[in-house]
Protein backbone atom coordinates (compact mmCIF):
# COMPACT_ATOMS: atom_id res chain seq x y z
CA UNK A 1 0.00 0.00 0.00
CA UNK A 2 1.24 3.44 -1.34
CA UNK A 3 0.76 6.86 0.91
CA UNK A 4 -1.64 8.05 -1.91
CA UNK A 5 -3.09 5.02 -2.20
CA UNK A 6 -6.67 5.58 -4.08
CA UNK A 7 -5.97 9.02 -4.07
CA UNK A 8 -6.53 11.03 -7.37
CA UNK A 9 -4.37 14.35 -8.06
CA UNK A 10 -3.50 17.36 -10.77
CA UNK A 11 -0.27 17.80 -11.16
CA UNK A 12 0.42 20.87 -13.35
CA UNK A 13 3.62 21.42 -15.07
CA UNK A 14 5.32 18.59 -16.37
CA UNK A 15 7.79 19.67 -19.29
CA UNK A 16 10.37 17.32 -19.83
CA UNK A 17 12.00 14.55 -17.87
CA UNK A 18 13.56 17.15 -15.43
CA UNK A 19 10.89 18.71 -14.41
CA UNK A 20 9.59 18.62 -10.40
CA UNK A 21 6.43 17.89 -11.85
CA UNK A 22 7.46 14.60 -13.74
CA UNK A 23 9.05 13.23 -10.61
CA UNK A 24 6.52 14.35 -8.70
CA UNK A 25 3.73 12.38 -11.00
CA UNK A 26 5.63 9.14 -11.23
CA UNK A 27 6.21 9.19 -7.03
CA UNK A 28 2.10 9.94 -6.46
CA UNK A 29 1.25 6.97 -8.96
CA UNK A 30 3.94 4.88 -7.64
CA UNK A 31 2.56 5.67 -4.39
CA UNK A 32 -0.97 4.28 -5.20
CA UNK A 33 -2.08 7.97 -6.94
CA UNK A 34 -3.93 7.93 -9.83
CA UNK A 35 -2.76 11.21 -11.64
CA UNK A 36 -4.04 13.38 -14.22
CA UNK A 37 -1.49 15.78 -15.69
CA UNK A 38 -1.30 19.71 -17.24
CA UNK A 39 -0.02 22.21 -19.31
CA UNK A 40 -0.68 24.90 -22.32
CA UNK A 41 0.29 25.85 -25.62
CA UNK A 42 3.55 24.18 -26.93
CA UNK A 43 3.95 22.56 -23.88
CA UNK A 44 1.00 20.68 -24.14
CA UNK A 45 2.24 18.08 -26.36
CA UNK A 46 5.52 18.18 -24.80
CA UNK A 47 3.45 17.04 -21.88
CA UNK A 48 1.41 14.41 -23.94
CA UNK A 49 4.71 13.44 -25.25
CA UNK A 50 6.57 12.99 -21.36
CA UNK A 51 2.84 11.42 -19.93
CA UNK A 52 3.93 8.09 -21.66
CA UNK A 53 6.92 7.90 -19.81
CA UNK A 54 5.41 7.56 -16.31
CA UNK A 55 4.84 4.38 -15.13
CA UNK A 56 1.13 4.35 -16.18
CA UNK A 57 0.14 6.88 -18.91
CA UNK A 58 -1.71 9.75 -17.59
CA UNK A 59 -4.20 12.11 -18.77
CA UNK A 60 -3.40 15.96 -19.72
CA UNK A 61 -6.10 18.43 -19.63
CA UNK A 62 -4.95 22.13 -21.34
CA UNK A 63 -4.60 24.55 -18.54
CA UNK A 64 -2.96 27.87 -19.20
CA UNK A 65 -3.60 29.52 -15.80
CA UNK A 66 -3.88 33.28 -17.58
CA UNK A 67 -6.73 31.72 -19.85
CA UNK A 68 -10.26 32.82 -17.88
CA UNK A 69 -12.02 30.18 -19.69
CA UNK A 70 -9.38 27.27 -19.19
CA UNK A 71 -10.15 28.09 -15.75
CA UNK A 72 -13.64 28.32 -15.56
CA UNK A 73 -13.77 25.13 -17.54
CA UNK A 74 -11.25 22.87 -15.22
CA UNK A 75 -13.33 20.93 -13.18
CA UNK A 76 -15.91 19.76 -15.66
CA UNK A 77 -12.64 18.60 -17.85
CA UNK A 78 -11.22 16.77 -14.47
CA UNK A 79 -14.04 15.29 -13.96
CA UNK A 80 -14.37 13.55 -17.51
CA UNK A 81 -10.49 12.74 -17.66
CA UNK A 82 -10.51 11.34 -13.98
CA UNK A 83 -13.91 9.48 -14.62
CA UNK A 84 -15.02 10.89 -11.72
CA UNK A 85 -18.50 9.34 -10.38
CA UNK A 86 -20.94 10.64 -8.01
CA UNK A 87 -19.21 10.84 -4.79
CA UNK A 88 -15.54 10.78 -6.21
CA UNK A 89 -13.54 13.45 -5.33
CA UNK A 90 -9.98 15.27 -6.14
CA UNK A 91 -7.83 14.87 -3.38
CA UNK A 92 -4.61 17.08 -4.32
CA UNK A 93 -3.62 19.72 -6.35
CA UNK A 94 0.38 20.65 -6.92
CA UNK A 95 1.14 24.16 -8.99
CA UNK A 96 4.64 23.62 -9.92
CA UNK A 97 4.02 26.69 -12.56
CA UNK A 98 6.24 29.43 -12.96
CA UNK A 99 7.09 32.16 -15.64
CA UNK A 100 9.02 35.64 -16.14
CA UNK A 101 9.83 37.24 -18.93
CA UNK A 102 13.54 37.30 -19.61
CA UNK A 103 12.96 41.32 -19.09
CA UNK A 104 11.54 41.22 -15.47
CA UNK A 105 15.15 38.78 -14.41
CA UNK A 106 18.74 39.90 -14.73
CA UNK A 107 20.30 43.06 -13.18
CA UNK A 108 17.87 45.96 -12.97
CA UNK A 109 15.37 45.58 -10.94
CA UNK A 110 14.62 48.59 -10.34
CA UNK A 111 13.64 49.81 -14.19
CA UNK A 112 11.24 46.86 -15.34
CA UNK A 113 8.35 47.97 -16.72
CA UNK A 114 5.18 46.72 -15.11
CA UNK A 115 3.54 44.59 -17.61
CA UNK A 116 7.04 42.35 -17.41
CA UNK A 117 6.48 42.36 -13.57
CA UNK A 118 2.96 41.28 -14.26
CA UNK A 119 3.00 38.39 -16.10
CA UNK A 120 5.52 37.47 -13.52
CA UNK A 121 2.95 37.84 -10.53
CA UNK A 122 -0.10 36.53 -12.87
CA UNK A 123 1.37 33.28 -13.93
CA UNK A 124 3.54 32.84 -10.89
CA UNK A 125 1.73 33.80 -8.06
CA UNK A 126 -2.24 34.98 -8.22
CA UNK A 127 -2.63 31.56 -10.54
CA UNK A 128 -1.71 29.57 -7.45
CA UNK A 129 -5.49 30.73 -5.89
CA UNK A 130 -7.12 30.70 -9.01
CA UNK A 131 -6.17 27.32 -9.41
CA UNK A 132 -6.93 25.93 -6.28
CA UNK A 133 -10.81 28.07 -6.98
CA UNK A 134 -11.10 26.31 -9.77
CA UNK A 135 -10.41 22.98 -8.08
CA UNK A 136 -12.80 23.79 -5.40
CA UNK A 137 -16.23 22.27 -6.94
CA UNK A 138 -14.09 18.73 -6.96
CA UNK A 139 -13.21 18.53 -3.37
CA UNK A 140 -14.69 16.23 -1.13
CA UNK A 141 -14.41 16.42 2.91
CA UNK A 142 -10.58 17.16 2.78
CA UNK A 143 -7.84 18.21 0.05
CA UNK A 144 -3.67 18.90 -0.08
CA UNK A 145 -2.58 21.84 -2.39
CA UNK A 146 1.03 22.22 -2.95
CA UNK A 147 3.02 24.79 -4.59
CA UNK A 148 6.52 25.59 -4.90
CA UNK A 149 9.19 28.22 -3.84
CA UNK A 150 12.77 29.71 -4.00
CA UNK A 151 13.39 31.02 -0.81
CA UNK A 152 11.86 34.33 -1.00
CA UNK A 153 13.09 35.76 2.28
CA UNK A 154 16.43 37.56 0.99
CA UNK A 155 17.10 39.24 -2.17
CA UNK A 156 18.77 36.88 -5.28
CA UNK A 157 21.17 38.25 -7.91
CA UNK A 158 19.41 37.81 -11.02
CA UNK A 159 16.26 36.45 -9.93
CA UNK A 160 14.35 40.00 -9.93
CA UNK A 161 10.48 39.86 -10.23
CA UNK A 162 10.75 36.53 -9.67
CA UNK A 163 11.99 36.96 -6.26
CA UNK A 164 9.30 38.84 -5.72
CA UNK A 165 6.47 37.05 -7.26
CA UNK A 166 7.76 34.14 -5.32
CA UNK A 167 7.46 36.21 -1.51
CA UNK A 168 3.87 37.13 -2.80
CA UNK A 169 3.48 33.17 -3.77
CA UNK A 170 4.49 32.59 0.04
CA UNK A 171 2.01 34.72 1.18
CA UNK A 172 -0.55 33.86 -1.20
CA UNK A 173 0.08 30.08 0.50
CA UNK A 174 -0.76 31.75 3.92
CA UNK A 175 -4.15 33.25 2.84
CA UNK A 176 -5.51 30.36 1.06
CA UNK A 177 -4.59 28.12 4.12
CA UNK A 178 -6.55 30.65 6.28
CA UNK A 179 -9.90 30.50 4.15
CA UNK A 180 -10.27 27.03 3.03
CA UNK A 181 -9.06 25.57 6.25
CA UNK A 182 -12.42 24.86 7.41
CA UNK A 183 -12.76 23.30 4.84
CA UNK A 184 -10.18 20.78 5.46
CA UNK A 185 -8.48 22.01 2.36
CA UNK A 186 -4.31 22.45 3.55
CA UNK A 187 -2.19 24.48 1.68
CA UNK A 188 1.50 24.25 2.04
CA UNK A 189 4.49 24.91 0.07
CA UNK A 190 7.74 23.00 -0.25
CA UNK A 191 10.83 25.66 -0.88
CA UNK A 192 13.25 23.49 -3.28
CA UNK A 193 17.06 23.83 -3.75
CA UNK A 194 18.16 25.02 -7.42
CA UNK A 195 17.28 22.19 -10.01
CA UNK A 196 18.35 22.37 -13.56
CA UNK A 197 15.03 22.41 -15.40
CA UNK A 198 13.63 24.25 -18.17
CA UNK A 199 12.52 26.75 -16.22
CA UNK A 200 16.01 27.62 -14.34
CA UNK A 201 17.63 27.61 -17.60
CA UNK A 202 15.73 31.01 -17.97
CA UNK A 203 17.14 32.40 -15.25
CA UNK A 204 20.25 34.12 -16.51
CA UNK A 205 23.04 33.67 -14.18
CA UNK A 206 21.13 30.35 -12.68
CA UNK A 207 24.65 28.88 -11.92
CA UNK A 208 24.98 31.41 -8.95
CA UNK A 209 22.59 29.57 -7.06
CA UNK A 210 24.38 26.12 -7.83
CA UNK A 211 27.48 27.61 -6.59
CA UNK A 212 25.66 29.04 -3.50
CA UNK A 213 24.76 25.53 -2.57
CA UNK A 214 28.10 23.81 -3.20
CA UNK A 215 29.23 23.42 0.58
CA UNK A 216 26.90 25.17 2.32
CA UNK A 217 24.43 22.89 2.52
CA UNK A 218 25.12 20.16 5.20
CA UNK A 219 23.32 17.47 3.44
CA UNK A 220 24.69 18.47 0.18
CA UNK A 221 22.71 19.16 -2.86
CA UNK A 222 22.29 17.48 -6.21
CA UNK A 223 21.30 19.67 -8.81
CA UNK A 224 20.02 17.20 -11.61
CA UNK A 225 18.15 14.99 -8.91
CA UNK A 226 14.09 16.43 -8.20
CA UNK A 227 13.41 12.99 -6.27
CA UNK A 228 13.73 14.70 -2.72
CA UNK A 229 11.47 17.98 -3.50
CA UNK A 230 8.98 15.00 -5.31
CA UNK A 231 9.16 12.83 -2.25
CA UNK A 232 8.04 15.89 0.29
CA UNK A 233 5.44 17.24 -2.34
CA UNK A 234 4.30 13.51 -2.40
CA UNK A 235 4.08 13.62 1.47
CA UNK A 236 2.00 16.71 2.06
CA UNK A 237 -0.64 15.09 -0.35
CA UNK A 238 -0.68 12.39 1.66
CA UNK A 239 -2.33 11.97 4.94
CA UNK A 240 0.85 11.54 6.90
CA UNK A 241 0.52 15.84 7.04
CA UNK A 242 -2.92 16.01 8.39
CA UNK A 243 -2.53 19.10 10.61
CA UNK A 244 0.14 21.22 8.55
CA UNK A 245 -1.34 24.34 6.69
CA UNK A 246 0.36 27.80 5.55
CA UNK A 247 3.32 26.09 5.82
CA UNK A 248 6.61 26.14 4.26
CA UNK A 249 8.75 23.12 4.03
CA UNK A 250 12.18 23.59 2.95
CA UNK A 251 13.32 20.90 0.76
CA UNK A 252 17.47 22.41 -0.01
CA UNK A 253 19.98 20.03 2.14
CA UNK A 254 19.47 22.19 4.94
CA UNK A 255 21.33 25.28 2.94
CA UNK A 256 18.58 27.92 4.06
CA UNK A 257 19.67 27.11 8.26
CA UNK A 258 23.45 27.83 7.76
CA UNK A 259 25.13 31.13 8.20
CA UNK A 260 27.60 30.79 5.44
N1 LIG B 1 14.15 24.51 -10.70
C1 LIG B 1 14.42 25.16 -9.57
O1 LIG B 1 15.59 25.42 -9.23
C2 LIG B 1 13.29 25.55 -8.67
C3 LIG B 1 13.58 25.87 -7.33
C4 LIG B 1 12.52 26.25 -6.49
C5 LIG B 1 11.24 26.32 -6.99
N2 LIG B 1 10.99 26.00 -8.31
C6 LIG B 1 9.62 26.10 -8.79
O2 LIG B 1 9.17 24.82 -9.20
C7 LIG B 1 8.07 25.00 -10.09
C8 LIG B 1 8.26 24.08 -11.29
O3 LIG B 1 9.34 24.52 -12.09
P1 LIG B 1 10.47 23.56 -12.65
O4 LIG B 1 11.76 24.07 -12.09
O5 LIG B 1 10.10 22.14 -12.50
O6 LIG B 1 10.53 23.98 -14.20
P2 LIG B 1 9.71 23.51 -15.50
O7 LIG B 1 10.14 24.45 -16.57
O8 LIG B 1 9.91 22.06 -15.72
O9 LIG B 1 8.20 23.76 -15.08
C9 LIG B 1 7.56 25.03 -15.14
C10 LIG B 1 6.20 24.77 -15.75
O10 LIG B 1 5.36 25.95 -15.71
C11 LIG B 1 4.53 25.85 -16.84
N3 LIG B 1 3.88 27.12 -17.14
C12 LIG B 1 4.48 28.31 -17.44
N4 LIG B 1 3.54 29.22 -17.74
C13 LIG B 1 2.32 28.60 -17.59
C14 LIG B 1 0.97 29.02 -17.78
N5 LIG B 1 0.65 30.27 -18.17
N6 LIG B 1 -0.02 28.12 -17.54
C15 LIG B 1 0.27 26.85 -17.16
N7 LIG B 1 1.53 26.39 -16.98
C16 LIG B 1 2.54 27.26 -17.21
C17 LIG B 1 5.51 25.42 -17.94
O11 LIG B 1 4.84 24.96 -19.12
C18 LIG B 1 6.28 24.34 -17.22
O12 LIG B 1 5.67 23.08 -17.38
C19 LIG B 1 8.03 26.50 -10.42
O13 LIG B 1 7.08 27.13 -9.59
C20 LIG B 1 9.42 26.95 -10.03
O14 LIG B 1 9.50 28.32 -9.76
C21 LIG B 1 12.00 25.62 -9.14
Amino acid sequence: MGILEGKKVLVTGVLTEASIAFATARLAQEQGATVVLSNFGRALSLCQRIAKRLPQEAPVVELDVTDTEHLSTLADRLRDALGLGEGDHLDGVVHSIGFAPQEAMGEGFPEVAWEHAATAFHVSTWSYAALTQACRPLFGSSASVVGLTFDATVAWPVYGWMGAAKAALESTSRYLARELGARHIRVNLIEAGPIRTMAAKSIPGFSQFEDAWDGRAPLGWDNTDSEPVARSTVALLSDWFPATTGELIHVDGGFHAMGV
